[in-house]
C-alpha cells in the first residue's frame, strides 16, 4: 500500500523509511533509521526528485504510481548521485520510457559509471543558475559541488519557494509518519543525530557548505526539502544557523568532551577524578565517552559540539591505543579544527601515547593544547594530584574566559 504525505498544494513526499539498516554507509550505526526522501510535483508536467535506497524500492514505486494516479512521469531531477538516492533510476526509466532526466555535466557520467546506462536524448543538461518551466512552476538550479559528492546541486522552486537540497539539512533517524519539523520535537529527538550526519558524511566540506549558505541567502527559501529526515516548513533559521555553525567549525556549546580509552581501568579513573575536578571548579557541561563503547561517528559529532576536548589513553604496542589512533585520523581526515585540547598518558613502562596523541593533534588546525606529555605510570598517583588540579584550572579558566 502506498504511503505518502502532502507537501504542498502540489507536491507529494514519496520517500520511505528503513529501520532494518544496521550501518549506514557500512560504517554509521542508524538505532533510529534513516530516511531517504523523495518529491514528486504534479504540474503540467511531472517532474520527480531524486530516487531512494533499493532498500525501500518498492515502496517508492508503489507511491508514485499512486500519486500519479494514471499520469506518466515527465522528469526525473537528480540532485544528488550517490545510490541511496539514485538506485531507482534505471527501475523508473524502465517504468516511465519517456521520462527524461534533468542533471548537470557531473551526473550523467556517474549513471554510466554505476549503472551502464546510454539515457541518449533522454538527457538534459542544466548549469547553474537555468531555469527550467514545468508549467506553473519554475525550478531553478543551484549547485553545490562537494557538499558531499562534487555532483551534488540543489533544485529551487521559484513559485512555491522551495529548496530541493540534497543531503543537506537531513538527518540520520527514520519519520515516524510525521515528516515537517514542526511535527516533532527536532531538538529532543533528531538534533543529535542530525550533528553526526553531518560532521561525519558533509563535516570535511566546510568551506563548500559556507559556499552553498551563501547562494541560499541570495534565495527566498519558504521551505526546505532535504533527501534525509524532516521537511523544514517553519523556523528555518533553527538549521541554518547549525550548519553555519558547524561548517565553521565553531563550537555549539561551553563545555568538556572527555575520550577515554582504559584496558584495566587505570586511565578512566584518571578521567573520572579529573570530570569531578572540573565538576567542583564549576564546569557542569561535561560528556566522558569510553571509546571502547563510543561509535567514532559519535566522538567526531562531539568534537564538533563542545569547545574542550580531553584524550586520553594508554600506550600500546608502543604507539597510541588503537581506537583512539582510529579517532584521532578520522578528526583529521574530518577535518576537526579550533578547539582546545588536553592530553592524558598512561603507560606501566614506556608511556609515549601523551606525547604521539599531542603530535596527531599538532597536525589539526588551530587547535590550542594545554597539556605537553602529561603521563602517569601504570595509574594515578598522589603525587600528580597537583599537576592534575593545574590542569583543571587551564581548562576552567579557558572555558569560562
Ligand atoms: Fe544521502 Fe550523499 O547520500
Amino acid at each position: 500500500m502506498h504511503c505518502v504525505r502532502k507537501v504542498t498544494e502540489d507536491l507529494y513526499w514519496v520517500g520511505s523509511n528503513d529501520r532494518r539498516l544496521e550501518l549506514f554507509e557500512n560504517i554509521f550505526p542508524i538505532q533510529k533509521g534513516v530516511s531517504y526522501n523523495s518529491y514528486l510535483l504534479l504540474d503540467e508536467k511531472t517532474v520527480l526528485f531524486d530516487t531512494v535506497d533499493s532498500a525501500v524500492g518498492r515502496q517508492f514505486l508503489e507511491n508514485i504510481a499512486a500519486v500519479l494516479n494514471g499520469r506518466t512521469l515527465d522528469y526525473l531531477v537528480i540532485n544528488h548521485m550517490e545510490p541511496d538516492h539514485c538506485a531507482l533510476i534505471e527501475d523508473l526509466h524502465l517504468r516511465y520510457p519517456d521520462m527524461k532526466l534533468i542533471g548537470n555535466a557531473k551526473t550523467f557520467p556517474m549513471i554510466d559509471q554505476f549503472y551502464g546506462m546510454d539515457l541518449g536524448d533522454k538527457k538534459i543538461i542544466i548549469k547553474e543558475g537555468e531555469t527550467f518551466s514545468c508549467g506553473k512552476h519554475t525550478l531553478h538550479f543551484v549547485m553545490a559541488p562537494m557538499v558531499h559528492w562534487p555532483e551534488a546541486m540543489m533544485t529551487y522552486d521559484e513559485t512555491d519557494k522551495v529548496l530541493f537540497s540534497a543531503d543537506a539539512f537531513g538527518t540520520f533517524g527514520a519519520l515516524d509518519g510525521v515528516i515537517f519539523n514542526d511535527e516533532m520535537d527536532f531538538d529532543r529527538d533528531y538534533l543529535d543525530e542530525a550533528r553526526r550526519y553531518y560532521t561525519n558524511i558533509v563535516g570535511k566540506y566546510g568551506i563548500q557548505v559556507q559556499n552553498v549558505l551563501k547562494k541560499a541567502a541570495a534565495l527566498d527559501i519558504q521551505m526546505i526539502c532535504p533527501l534525509h529526515g524532516p521537511v523544514w516548513r517553519s523556523n528555518l533559521s533553527y538549521i541554518l544557523e547549525k550548519y553555519d555553525i558547524w561548517s565553521k567549525y565553531e563550537a555549539e556549546t561551553k563545555g568538556v568532551m572527555i575520550a577515554y580509552a582504559s584496558m584495566y581501568g587505570n586511565t578512566e579513573n584518571m578521567v573520572n577524578v579529573l570530570a569531578a575536578m572540573l565538576a567542583d571548579a564549576g564546569i557542569t557541561n561535561i560528556k566522558i565517552h569510553n571509546i571502547s563503547k563510543t561509535h567514532v561517528s559519535e566522538l567526531i559529532s562531539d568534537s564538533f559540539k563542545y569547545s574542550h576536548l580531553v584524550l586520553a589513553a594508554p600506550t600500546y604496542n608502543n604507539g597510541i591505543y588503537p581506537l583512539m589512533a582510529n579517532y584521532l585520523e578520522d578528526m583529521k581526515a574530518l577535518m576537526v579544527q579550533g578547539r582546545t585540547v588536553a592530553v592524558l598518558g598512561n603507560g606501566s613502562w614506556a608511556p609515549q601515547s601523551a606525547k604521539l596523541m599531542e603530535a596527531k593533534l599538532a597536525e589539526l588546525k588551530n587547535m590550542t593544547l594545554l597539556t605537553e606529555n602529561f603521563a602517569v605510570k601504570s595509574a594515578l598517583h598522589d603525587s600528580q594530584m597537583e599537576q592534575l588540579q593545574e590542569l583543571c584550572t587551564k581548562i576552567t579558566d579557558s572555558v569560562n574566559a
